[in-house]
């Protein structure tokens, strides 16, 4: 890796996310790391717009303009390797990435998901654990594996759940979390300091 770790955020939504890491990384030389480029499966992508506006390389491929997923994949692959990248950070992105695509970044791809996992895996996390009625549920970030929301955790935080939210003010507080845990990890994966064992992340 390149004394500074060049990073590739994949977006679909609002990139909250996106936007905590850059302004984490503008605000702490140590930090390590540079986002090279944002890249998502939606052209109207607001993150797509954060990344502009923060002097990014931005590049939308969206699955509808190719054959099929794997060929959308391939396109993605593509178009992130263009920046050369050391790692691939994926902030609110909704689409499930195979092998083929971990394979270039080997234990170098991060997901942040808005619940503790392994509850409450997938697409609608927010919403499955207020139908389910926990009282706790939080932020969670982990390395990516083949499965879904499956790979070894890097770290999680709880937020409770008050009798009053709905899906849009839990998903706030969550989110409120997100933004200082997920830079956080992704500051500790660009300074070499996570090492993975199995199912476990040692943070030196
Ligand atoms: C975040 O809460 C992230 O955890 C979630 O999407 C939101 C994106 O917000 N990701 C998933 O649900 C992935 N399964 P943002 O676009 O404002 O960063």
């Amino acid at each position: 890796m390149s004394a500074q770790t060049r990073l590739a955020v994949l977006v679909s939504g609002s990139g909250t996310n996106l936007q905590a890491l850059l302004d984490a990384i503008a605000a702490d030389p140590d930090f390590g790391g540079e986002v090279v480029v944002v890249a998502s499966d939606r052209a109207s992508a607001q993150g797509l717009e954060r990344a502009r506006d923060a002097g990014v390389p931005a590049v939308a491929i969206e699955l509808g303009d190719h054959l099929d997923r794997a060929a959308w994949e391939q396109a993605l692959v593509a178009a992130l390797l263009e920046h050369r990248p050391d790692a691939v950070v994926l902030a609110g992105f909704m689409r499930l990435v195979t092998g083929a695509f971990l394979s270039h970044w080997p234990d170098r791809v991060v997901n942040t998901h808005p619940s503790l996992l392994p509850a409450f895996r997938g697409a609608h996390a927010v919403r499955d654990a207020l139908e389910y009625g926990v009282k706790v549920t939080g932020s969670t970030v982990h390395l990516v594996d083949e499965k879904v929301d499956h790979g070894p955790v890097i770290a999680q935080r709880a937020v409770e759940i008050r009798e009053d939210d709905d899906e849009d003010s839990l998903h706030e507080r969550i989110k409120a979390v997100e933004h200082e845990l997920f830079p956080h990890c992704v500051r500790l994966l660009c300074q070499g300091r996570l090492t993975v064992d199995g199912r476990h992340v040692r943070v030196s």
